[in-house]
């Protein structure tokens, strides 16, 4: 192959096969090096050195800047930039099926900090058990780590099964032993398969040692395990890595989406600016794009000018990360000295920078039984939940709902060491009152915390507390999807609740009208009550006409951005007016109802909703299956 001129069948070929990321782990005698070594020559592997040679052969212009040709390596550079790739060396492989990226964490004993830096965005985590020893303590700790960084599947390797005689009994015995540990960490995508890596047993190709198993081999599960859905395709992040400005007429923002899609004229925001525009265009190496997706490496123009620069973020106006000074963390500590609670920190958050200090240390974690304790300062490879507290504001989602932009590392600014990993936790809706329950203070209200998590109901329902908010002219069907997609999710084993407009305007609104003051009153406290159904873990369905965008932004900001739903139900107004439901739109046209929303008074329609529903198109059924997508993408609790 000669290097530059077959770059771009190389890269087309490659890219359209799908890529898996993995990592393994395990102690240094538990064979991962061998695993790993026999994967790679048994698929023949030569990709390695090719890749690292397209970094430097393909450098590409747009406008005249240059702009790094990058398909797998971008990723692995927006990680870099982030510090958390220390230690960790990354191979690629690829078999005609797949192609691969491992990050190798070597097996010295600092193997937490090595596992937490080398994992965030795997796929699959390879766990490799010693067919002889069972399970270990190391093996229950890199376990809790990866349920801890969110890795979706565990692959668990019983190795050197050569040396039981390859015997079931003793596979089976082991597998059981670990799946008692693993329910309670709540790791449920397990798959287990016994191998020898030194003999090549079930690495590559299935064994005739172990006829027993039929499971398939190592290669065969990572060429066919389905990762499409680990991808967040809902919430926008770009991360602003460069300011592209080679001459007056062109002014990009390039770096890698970290998650969601993005089309040419949607609008956006600008963190931390707040400042709004609009997509002008997707610029990528081979031209334009109408739509671009998370991982892309892309520069993205805007219609107005606005002031950008490095280490910004560019979401949508309606689905914002959290923007706060204090946050909460799983903590990962990676460093000799122990943490001290009385200093600050140089926290890289993506591509953002400030100082933190730890406000309290909250508990540490014995993860070999899981128990809670407590601690002055986490030590060495010591994990705990900390809160903390930021020199400025920071954006930042749950590490839950985004890899890539709810993980952080800490820097010891004396000596330039890295830490510590973290990773950003979920705040459940009673923790989010600290802001509120501060002005309660003033005005000499205490809020009252439970016993009782949020977190605690949601694992008993087996469901996240979700708000579906339907909006949409009188007409428009918002409360009939609403209630077959209540049937829908009560069938399906769930526990939804309807909130509809029309519903609670007979008791708890019955003093509201129709002002503009009165629906505002309806959504806040509408958007209140489907919070406090969400902290129970319902799943809300609330259908409101709710008009006014301002208001259904507040609503948003009550429920909490990555537990509401925009759900934006539509027609055109003839026809909301010809099925006209309840007579209300003739009696509109006849003056006898005042501010009558389509005919008297104003809806302003969601820019961007996450769900779109065009009633004069859909049937009721596929709407309630667009919506079961939707919530299939954030049911976990
Ligand atoms: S909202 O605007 O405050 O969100 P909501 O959804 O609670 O409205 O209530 C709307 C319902 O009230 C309509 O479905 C309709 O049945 C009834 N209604 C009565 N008067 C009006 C009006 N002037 N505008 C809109 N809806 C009205």
């Amino acid at each position: 192959m000669t290097r530059v001129q077959d770059v771009d069948s190389f890269l087309e070929e490659y890219s359209s096969r799908t890529l898996l990321r993995f990592t393994t782990v395990g102690s240094v005698d538990d064979g991962k090096s061998t695993l790993i070594g026999r994967l790679l020559h048994e698929t023949k592997n030569i990709f390695t050195d090719q890749l690292a040679s397209l970094q430097g052969a393909s450098k590409m212009n747009v406008g005249g800047a240059p702009i790094d040709y990058a398909l797998v390596t971008d990723g692995l550079k927006a990680e870099r930039e982030q510090g958390i790739t220390i230690d960790v060396a990354y191979r690629y492989f690829s078999t005609p099926k797949r192609n691969f990226i491992i990050a190798d964490t070597p097996g010295h004993v600092q193997y937490t900090r090595n596992m937490a830096t080398g994992a965030s965005t795997a796929n699959v985590a390879i766990i490799l058990i010693d067919a002889a020893n069972g399970v270990l303590t190391q093996t229950r700790r890199h376990s809790f780590i990866a349920s801890l960084l969110g890795i979706p599947r565990l692959l668990i390797c019983v190795n050197k099964m050569d040396l039981v005689d390859y015997s079931q009994d003793a596979f089976d015995a082991i597998v059981e032993d670990y799946t008692n540990f693993a329910t309670r960490l709540g790791i449920v995508d397990l798959k287990f398969i016994p191998i020898s890596a030194l003999a090549g047993d079930n690495v590559v190709k299935p064994s005739p040692k172990m006829p027993w198993h039929e499971g398939g081999s190592v290669l065969n599960y990572l060429e066919t395990v389905y990762v499409g859905s680990d991808r967040n395709l809902v919430d926008f992040r770009f991360p602003v890595q460069y300011v592209i400005r080679p001459d007056a007429n062109f002014r990009g923002f390039a770096g890698q989406i970290a998650s969601g899609r993005i089309r040419k004229g949607e609008p956006v925001m600008i963190l931390p600016s707040r400042r709004r525009s609009t997509v002008k265009s997707i610029v990528t190496f081979d031209g334009e794009l109408e739509e671009a997706y998370p991982s892309q490496s892309v520069t993205i123009t805007l219609e107005d000018e606005v002031d950008i620069s490095r280490g910004d973020m560019i979401v949508r106006p309606n689905n914002v990360p959290m923007v706060e000074d204090h946050f909460e963390a799983m903590v990962v500590w990676m460093d000799e000295t122990t943490m001290d609670t009385k200093r600050r920190y140089v926290i890289k958050l993506g591509t953002q920078e400030a100082r933190v200090t730890v406000h309290q240390l909250r508990y540490c974690v014995d993860v070999d039984t899981l128990s809670r304790g407590e601690s002055e300062g986490l030590e060495l490879n010591e994990i705990g939940r900390v809160a903390f507290r930021s020199t400025k504001p920071l954006f930042f989602d749950a590490y839950r709902l985004n890899r890539l932009t709810g993980c952080f590392v800490l820097i010891d600014d004396a000596t330039n060491a890295t830490v510590a990993a973290g990773m950003i936790i979920q705040r459940n809706p009673s923790e989010e009152l600290s802001t509120a329950e501060a002005a309660g203070k003033e005005r000499n209200i205490h809020v009252h915390a439970g016993k009782v998590s949020g977190a605690e109901r949601e694992t008993r329902l087996g469901q996240r507390g979700l708000t579906f908010w339907f909006t949409g002219l009188s007409g428009s069907g918002k409360s009939t999807i609403a209630a077959a997609f209540e049937r829908y999710l009560f069938d399906e084993g769930f526990l939804p609740y309807r909130l509809d407009g029309d519903n609670l305007r007979v008791g708890l609104n019955a003093d509201l009208g129709f002002s503009r003051y009165d629906r505002r009153e309806n959504i806040r406290r509408v958007s209140h009550v489907s919070k406090l159904f969400n902290d129970s873990g319902v799943v809300v369905l609330a259908s409101l006409i709710s008009p006014f965008i301002d208001e259904r932004q507040a609503a948003r900001e009550a429920v909490g951005t990555d537990r509401f739903v925009e759900v934006h139900v539509h027609a055109p107004l003839e026809v909301c007016e010809e099925r006209d439901p309840k007579g209300l739109y003739k009696k509109a046209r006849k003056g006898e109802i005042e501010n009558f929303t389509g005919v008297t008074d104003e809806y302003e329609a969601p820019t961007n909703p996450q769900l779109s529903l065009d009633t004069s198109v859909l049937t009721v059924e596929q709407c309630v299956a667009r919506l079961a997508d939707e919530f299939d993408q954030r049911r976990n609790p």
